[in-house]
């Protein structure tokens, strides 16, 4: 079922954003997504999406995934990013050439033209998952960005302020917007309200995908 309500904000004007997050709608069009879903399951049947334990003791509601040479980890003894994948002990998959491509596209016309990520983040939404705010504060050089591509179903994305309390924008996010956080806004909380099942484009997603880029090392 195609959630229609959604289709109302496409046309509203994008919010102003504060300096350093940029959102960029429909940075890849549905050939892109399909090549980018195409690739991405390559990747998830190497090193299948997993719900972690987190550091409080209990579990996120996101499953979680890498690939690159480092991937963000989460279990009882903290937060880190690790260059195997603790379920398997292999390495972690390779990016693969559709997920470079992208980003060196979005980031060519970004205050970021020479990043070169090491590690992707991906987390999958099934119905009813979600993120609380957070920050991404655990990569050694806060001067890179972090970039989103958004794949299947449209959720809510908030951006923060600097303390977890401080009021949160959100934005009504879709398959293949691109989000980039970084400058300014780099340590922004942020976080994932709600997904809106059923609005995927590509019909073999139920749920949402996040690949976050980061230069982890
Ligand atoms: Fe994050």
């Amino acid at each position: 079922m195609r959630n229609l309500s959604l289709a109302l904000e496409d046309t509203a004007p994008a919010p102003d954003l504060p300096e350093g997050l940029f959102w960029q709608k429909q940075a890849l069009d549905l050939a892109a997504q399909k090549r980018v879903w195409g690739a991405l399951q390559q990747v998830l049947d190497a090193a299948p999406p997993a719900q972690n334990r987190t550091k409080g003791g209990g579990m996120t509601s996101a499953a979680m995934t890498n690939c690159g040479q480092a991937g963000w980890w989460s279990d009882p003894k903290g937060y880190r990013y690790v260059t195997a994948n603790p379920a398997t002990g292999q390495p972690w998959p390779q990016f693969p050439d559709a997920f470079i491509e992208i980003v060196q596209r979005v980031t060519a016309k970004s205050p970021w033209p020479d990043f070169a990520p090491d590690a992707c983040l991906v987390n999958f939404y099934g119905p009813g998952a979600k993120m609380g705010l957070h920050q991404d504060k655990d990569e050694r050089d806060f001067t890179q960005p972090i970039i989103t591509i958004c794949l299947g179903d449209a959720a809510d994305f908030l951006g923060g302020g600097f303390a977890r309390s401080d009021k949160a924008q959100n934005l009504v996010v879709r398959s293949g917007d691109v989000l980039v956080m970084g400058g300014a806004s780099r340590m922004r909380f942020h976080g994932i309200r709600k997904i809106y099942p059923g609005t995927s484009p590509l019909p073999d997603i139920a749920g949402r995908y996040s690949l976050t880029f980061r230069k982890a090392l």
